[in-house]
């Protein structure tokens, strides 16, 4: 067991604090800006169903790029590997997470990787169904099988604002689409990319996804396999090589779990065969990943010994 009690988390989360004041909030997504720089939030969800958290874990939050994980492991399952890596490619970019610069310098305009926007909006083009209706309702069924919790839904007030201010991703949808990666209606991809960013969840929901990745697939507590063992190790590895945009290397190293973060202040962790985390911490650093998130993550990884290698 890591902590032995919420107690001895709810510490580490005080000391986490501390660094919140040298973050900023995202407000390019206006809904966003709404959010408490000084919140920090953490559940520990493990295989044998027991929990411990620290902070106001019944907030929600949506899930934004942390999204991108499940949209991955829905269209492995829905295509194969074979068909999702023709599309968007398995290397990290050592570029922002909504950079365009690398489609314009590549012989092929192929996304480098599904955690960068580019590479997710084609992944997220690539889910199954014949309206956007259908195709949401499929990822978000998924989402709630993952989470064990039918209520689980998305924020209409974030899903909306993303899509007025989208421009970026606009962009970069024309892009991918002029070069033949995707061929739908780019404002139809940006309605159901946007609602898939805005499904929304707390910290123990998150933590309950994590646990899931951490043992290969396979809820610990209701024992049924959500995905095969393949496509959890596939996104698990993308979590270790770009979870953390271009703040993955440091990550790696100072931390060395498979976790993924949003732009919301989410991370998801799941560390192989022993638990998954959730954590919701608003305040940015300036590669757009959870400040206070990562410190907690610093001290729970030296503390517990968690790094994978
Ligand atoms: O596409 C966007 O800009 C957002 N919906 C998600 C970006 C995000 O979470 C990046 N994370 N650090």
């Amino acid at each position: 067991m890591l902590c032995q009690s919420s107690e001895e988390l709810q510490a580490l989360v005080e000391e986490a604090k501390k660094c919140t004041i040298y973050g900023k909030v995202a407000d390019y997504i206006p809904a966003l800006g709404k959010a408490n720089r000084d919140d920090l939030s953490i559940a520990i969800h493990y295989p044998d169903g027991s929990c411990i958290s620290a902070g106001n874990i019944e907030k929600k939050i949506s899930l934004q790029s942390i999204s991108k994980v499940i949209s991955l492991a829905l269209v492995l399952m829905d295509h194969g590997p074979d068909y999702v890596f023709e599309r968007v490619g398995m290397e990290p970019t050592g570029d922002p997470f909504n950079s365009i610069a690398k489609l314009e310098t590549m012989a092929v305009a192929k996304p480098l990787n599904p955690m960068i926007n580019a590479g997710a909006l084609v992944v997220t083009h690539m889910i199954k169904g014949d309206s956007i209706e259908e195709r949401f309702g499929r990822l978000l069924t998924f989402v709630q099988q993952l989470t064990d919790d039918p209520d689980v839904s998305y924020c209409q007030e974030v899903a909306s604002s993303e899509l007025e201010t989208a421009d970026l991703n606009r962009a970069l949808s024309f892009f991918i689409k002029q070069h033949g990666i995707i061929n739908e209606d780019v404002e139809q991809l940006l309605d159901l990319y946007t609602k898939q960013c805005a499904i929304e969840m707390n910290c123990l929901d998150l933590a309950r996804i994590g646990v899931v990745f951490a043992m290969d697939g396979k809820d610990p507590v209701t024992g049924k396999q959500l995905m095969p063992e393949e496509v959890a190790r596939i996104c698990k590895t993308f979590m270790v090589t770009c979870g953390m945009y271009n703040a993955s290397g440091e990550f790696a190293i100072k931390i060395g779990i498979p976790a993924k973060s949003g732009v919301s202040g989410g991370i998801m962790g799941a560390v192989p065969e022993r638990f998954g985390i959730g954590i919701f911490g608003p305040a940015l650093d300036d590669k757009g990943n959870s400040i206070a998130g990562i410190k907690l993550l610093e001290l729970l990884s030296k503390n517990y010994k968690l790094t994978l290698v």
